[in-house]
């Protein structure tokens, strides 16, 4: 039997997947790292953590697959996005990595767009504006700040491509996960040679760029012998989170959207040609499918609003929910269900972390708009799920003012597991939702990538067609549609009227 593995390296944990080339999952395994938070604003993992993670999920998740070493024929490998590992001359990590959610480069963001003549310059360079968590502005603050770690750096590699060097001894990164460093030329899908001119910063510390289900080197003895699997394995290129979990989806052909509403929301449109945003009010991005690209838009605190409400607003209904064995969860969307749409005027903005998309706005803050006497719990409750599903309405409406048009939107994370928080997208979008027979996430994305790298299919679509189906799909309700067509109205008039507010009120928090 062929047996493939995907290894994603997220924020939280890696997850392994096994599984066959008709898509049958033969078990999973997480292992969990920890984060490090030095200072407010800054997040940092140690890559050795990550390793130790890696080896124990895989020989976990074989282990409960049951499945031999000599099954394995390819590994794909999914991680957060943006991260930046700088090592030496001998492969050894110089310091820990900074990750996607830090926000300590708010000058190198500046500087970035200052060398380019703008920011208008720099999305035509490389496709998006400069924020905080990406790879570039990071790799200047450490060659500002400290530049013993800067001088001693060979090599700048992301999450999941450390892995792979561990794995392999390569160096090597693909173009989905490239995109999101904002030194790729995501249009010529290489290193983008006069931006990296401009900011002075060599070619040879960045790894070699492939496509991403290119297999890009074996398993070495030594990695073999940790892992619990045979030298030799091919590992392919693999695939950033989002691309990895759009694959995963089956989000690889124009018109199937997926919106996922995890701690952040992504909504992700596959493109066969290169569209970018002047506003750069969503992100592009090269796709895990060769010759395609994607579109992202990124809202920080969408399920994370939810998770907020539940950990400060929810003590007695996380209580109640322990004593039934429910899920606290569906007992708080089943009672935010009680309140009528629309909450009765009252509205929540969900930049409870600022905002990336597509207000990029480290300032941005969330609150409840329109409150009266005749409110209560179930209206907030309401009001906050209500309102961290516009926030994704709002990435949709600049997809179609680019010219996206869906035809349905794939549901995943946590908001795809409730039937209420399903029929809301689907009015709230305006928009036929689906569920799909696949929910792995990144980590069976890049198992898909692995079959097509070595041969089990010709390409990516392929590949989904073959392992993924649409096992639901839910209808908007018109008058619902019409009614949040409404709301959504209000909605987006009102971080515009705040704007200017939420910088001044981040001062007064600083007393
Ligand atoms: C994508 C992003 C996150 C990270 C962590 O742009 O910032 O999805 O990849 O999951």
């Amino acid at each position: 039997m062929s047996v493939y593995l995907g290894i994603d390296i997220g924020t939280s944990g890696t997850k392994t997947v096994v599984c066959r080339e008709d898509g049958t999952i033969l078990a999973t395994a997480t292992a969990e790292h920890p984060s490090y938070y030095p200072q407010p604003g800054w997040s940092e993992q140690e890559p050795e953590d990550w390793w130790r993670s890696t080896v124990q999920s895989v020989r976990q998740a074989l282990g409960r697959a049951g499945v031999a070493g000599a099954e394995i024929r390819g590994i794909g490998l999914s991680g957060q996005m943006h991260g930046s590992v700088f090592l030496d001359n001998q492969g050894r990590v110089l310091r820990r990595a900074i990750l996607w959610n830090d926000q300590r480069t708010a000058e190198q963001c500046r500087q970035i767009e200052e060398a380019v003549g703008g920011r208008a310059n720099l999305i035509r360079l490389v496709s998006n504006p400069a924020f905080t968590g990406f790879t570039a502005p990071k790799i200047l603050w450490v060659r500002q700040h400290e530049p013993q770690v800067y001088e001693r750096t060979r090599k700048i590699l992301l999450p999941k491509d450390y892995i792979r060097y561990r794995l392999t001894g390569e160096f090597v990164t693909e173009v989905s996960d490239a995109s999101g460093t904002l030194l790729l030329d995501v249009a010529g899908r290489c290193w983008c040679k006069p931006l990296l001119s401009r900011l002075q910063i060599a070619e040879d510390l960045l790894p070699r760029c492939v496509e991403s289900q290119e297999i890009t080197g074996q398993v070495s003895r030594t990695a073999g012998e940790e892992l619990g699997i045979p030298a030799g394995v091919p590992v392919v290129g693999g695939a950033g989170d989002q691309a990895a979990s759009a694959v995963g989806n089956g989000i690889v052909r124009s018109g199937i959207l997926s919106a996922t509403m995890g701690t952040s929301g992504v909504v992700f449109a596959h493109s066969d040609q290169v569209q970018t945003d002047p506003h750069g009010r969503v992100h592009t991005m090269c796709h895990a499918v060769k010759g395609a690209w994607h579109l992202m838009g990124v809202v920080l605190s969408a399920g994370g609003s939810l998770q907020w409400f539940r950990n400060h607003l929810a003590t007695a209904e996380m209580r109640l929910a322990a004593e039934r064995q429910v899920d606290a969860y569906d007992l708080i969307l089943a009672l935010a269900a009680q309140a009528p749409p629309g909450a009765e005027g009252l509205v929540f903005l969900p930049y409870l972390t600022g905002e990336r998309h597509p207000h990029a706005d480290p300032y941005a803050r969330g609150g409840w708009i329109g409150l009266t006497v005749r409110h209560g719990w179930r209206h907030l409750a309401r009001a906050v799920v209500e309102g961290a599903t516009l926030a994704l309405r709002d990435c949709l409406n600049v997809m179609a003012e680019l010219g996206i048009v869906p035809q349905q939107i794939r549901l995943s994370g946590g908001g795809a597991r409730n039937p209420f928080w399903r029929q809301l997208q689907a009015d709230i979008y305006g928009q036929r939702v689906a569920l799909v027979n696949a929910s792995e996430g990144p980590a069976f994305g890049v198992a898909i990538l692995a079959m097509v790298g070595t041969g089990a299919y010709r390409s990516v679509p392929e590949a989904c067609d073959a392992t993924i189906r649409v096992i639901e799909e839910i209808a908007p309700q018109p008058a619902s549609k019409a009614f949040y067509d409404r709301c959504y109205e209000e909605y987006r008039r009102l971080y515009p009227a705040l704007r200017e507010l939420f910088p001044r009120l981040a001062q007064l928090a600083q007393g």
